[in-house]
């Protein structure tokens, strides 16, 4: 079973995922500070205020990052430079690999396309270890 775990202020990750979740049957919690994440799984979230990444995230974050095979975010390229960089930022702090961007609810070739990367681990999913050899 696949694990998600998302957050969103004004809707539109909650519309993404509820497609993506009709489509599979995988299993998707709302970030929330009582949240524990239990099961490793995918974090998908969003990017406000000048490309930052939401407190609510940045707070499971720092009591989850080690649950969290790969990072998603939601944003609009109206925004130009900082267009769903709060998956860039998570990816870089916490060494998560990126799995998707999409703009505002995604699109269905967007959700079809996000189940595919996920089914199929095709982020970079050997990044950590191949860090760590080096190291
Ligand atoms: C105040 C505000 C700031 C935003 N800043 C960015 C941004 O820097 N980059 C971006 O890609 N999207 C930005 N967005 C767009 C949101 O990321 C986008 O609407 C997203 O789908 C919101 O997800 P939610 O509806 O699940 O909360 C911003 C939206 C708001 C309201």
């Amino acid at each position: 079973m696949v694990h998600i775990y998302y957050d969103s202020r004004t809707g539109n990750v909650q519309r993404f995922i509820n497609k993506v979740t009709q489509i599979t049957g995988w299993e998707a919690y709302k970030i929330s500070p009582e949240l524990e994440a239990k099961e490793p799984g995918h974090l998908v979230t969003f990017t406000t205020n000048f490309g930052q990444i939401p407190e609510a995230t940045e707070e499971f974050l720092d009591r989850a990052s080690n649950m969290i095979y790969s990072v998603s975010s939601s944003g609009n390229m109206n925004w130009g430079q900082n267009y769903a960089v709060a998956a860039d930022k998570i990816s870089e702090e916490l060494d998560i690999p990126i799995a998707f961007k999409f703009e505002l609810s995604g699109t269905m070739e967007d959700i079809n396309k996000f189940i595919d990367i996920i089914k199929n681990n095709h982020y970079d999913s050997k990044r950590r270890s191949e860090e760590l050899d080096i190291a």
